[in-house]
């Protein structure tokens, strides 16, 4: 018998099996084989929210919850976020390998000559009311950019899906920098090629009257908030990308999806969320009570930035985030509502609820502070996640279409309904 297998006996007819065990994983189509008799479907795995279910091989980013660490193709985020920047890091997601210095120019010049939106793309934000959300906004404008480039559906085209990506991650903050000065009634800036990816959202977001200088402390904070956002594995929004994208959908109408599942208040939209509660709060004095509230409410009052599917520990991007924030504080002024989430944070790491449950700060809860401090309205706060975490969602897109393993994405269910049964006419319900 090999010692790399499960033996398994199903008390069910007393018959044994030996599975192999992989990389740490049973293959789950294995269990198939394991039958009550010939007419038995065989044995499934039931996983709602795929909790312990590995969808894919991936050899892009790495997550020991447990330990805190997260590697992006094994470079430490420390590493990354002291070191590199958000082009570079993107590069790396993509391609596999830090570039050398000419092809991180390549990139960055391919980069920067595709941040221009076609004019009919603003006529289309025009349609919104001045009020929409910008995340709303970005979902459908990526979504539109898929009737603007047709070619995108030739997914089986290595080259084609090389354009696609590259115009991807260029026109993003250009979208986003445009749903906001929407929803303020601003007119659009145009991108400027002499600025880096970060400097010219920066100034296509806040430029007035051409008077706008990027300030660089503001502009690395933004560039180390896109390092921390760029790919986190199998998340919501990345298992959305790989699973609309494996129906073979054209890469903009995927990352649509992506966005939309970004824009839940338990994934993207969470940084929103913990300013809210924070200004909700109102003061370090109320910290204690709704605390208390947390834990009485039976799940319904959550602390928001607290708490991860997989990171069992602190957070290792919200530890980079708090650092950073005094260096930000330092040029736009302290948030006063960071005396709240110091407050809160200290409450929470000594109670025992928190404790058992293993929650810590997660990455959404210091960023919202970060941003709001830089002048970003909180509506644009997941917009500002879905910016960088395009390069991530396209190189999973990627890798996904490349893995021989997969195909078009179609989970089972435990069918619990009613048997087989006749129509009833209405006259006789
Ligand atoms: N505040 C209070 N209790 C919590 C929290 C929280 N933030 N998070 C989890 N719990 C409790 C939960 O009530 C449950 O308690 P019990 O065992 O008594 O029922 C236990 O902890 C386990 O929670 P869970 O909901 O089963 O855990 P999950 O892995 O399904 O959820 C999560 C992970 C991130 C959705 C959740 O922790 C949460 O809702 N956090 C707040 C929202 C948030 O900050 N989201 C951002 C995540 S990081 C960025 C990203 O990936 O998008």
């Amino acid at each position: 018998m090999s010692k790399s297998s499960l033996s398994i006996t199903d008390n069910r007819t007393g018959k044994s099996y030996e599975i192999p065990v992989e990389n740490g994983t049973i293959k789950a189509f294995d269990l198939r084989q394991i039958k009550v008799d010939g007419g038995d479907f065989g044995l499934m795995t039931y996983d709602p929210a795929f909790t312990n279910t590995a969808s894919c091989k991936s050899r892009i980013t790495y997550i020991d919850g447990d330990k805190g660490i997260l590697n992006y193709r094994g470079y430490p985020i420390e590493e990354l976020a002291e070191r590199s920047n958000y082009l570079e890091v993107a590069y790396l997601i993509v391609h596999g390998e830090l570039p050398t210095r000419a092809q991180a120019e390549t990139w960055a010049y391919e980069v920067t000559h595709h941040t221009i939106i076609h004019e009919n793309v603003k006529g289309l934000m025009e349609a919104f009311r001045y009020d929409a959300h910008p995340m709303g906004m970005l979902m459908s404008m990526v979504a539109a950019l898929s009737t603007f480039y047709p070619e995108a559906k030739q997914i089986r085209d290595p080259a084609s899906r090389r354009k696609q990506l590259v115009r991807l991650v260029a026109k993003m903050p250009t979208l986003a920098a445009f749903a906001y000065r929407h929803s303020i009634g601003m007119p659009y800036v145009y991108p400027d090629n002499d600025l880096s990816y970060c400097g010219n959202f920066l100034q296509m977001m806040f430029s007035v009257g051409g008077t706008y200088k990027v300030d660089p402390v503001l502009e690395r904070a933004v560039d180390v908030l896109f390092i921390l956002h760029a790919d986190h594995e199998q998340n919501c929004s990345t298992s959305a990308m790989r699973g609309v994208g494996s129906s073979e959908v054209d890469p903009y109408s995927a990352t649509a999806a992506a966005v939309a599942a970004l824009y839940g208040p338990l994934h993207g939209g969470a940084n929103e969320q913990v300013l809210r509660m924070l200004k909700e709060i109102g003061s370090k004095d109320h910290v204690a009570a709704f605390i208390k509230e947390v834990k009485t409410s039976g799940g319904e009052v959550r602390l928001m930035g607290f708490g991860h599917r997989v990171y069992k520990n602190y957070d290792p991007r919200a530890k980079i985030i708090k650092r950073m924030a005094d260096q930000v504080f330092e040029v736009t002024g302290r948030n006063p509502l960071l005396d709240i989430a110091l407050e809160l944070e200290r409450i929470a790491l000594e109670d025992e609820y928190f404790i058992k449950r293993k929650l810590y700060p997660n990455v959404d809860f210091y960023s919202g502070l970060i941003y709001q401090a830089m002048g970003f309205p909180v509506d644009m706060f997941p917009v500002l996640f879905a910016i960088p975490r395009t390069s991530g969602w396209l190189s999973q897109w990627e890798e996904m279409l490349q893995d021989g393993d997969q195909r078009i994405a179609r989970p089972r269910q435990v069918y619990l309904g009613s048997a087989r049964r006749p129509f009833v006419p209405i006259e006789s319900r």
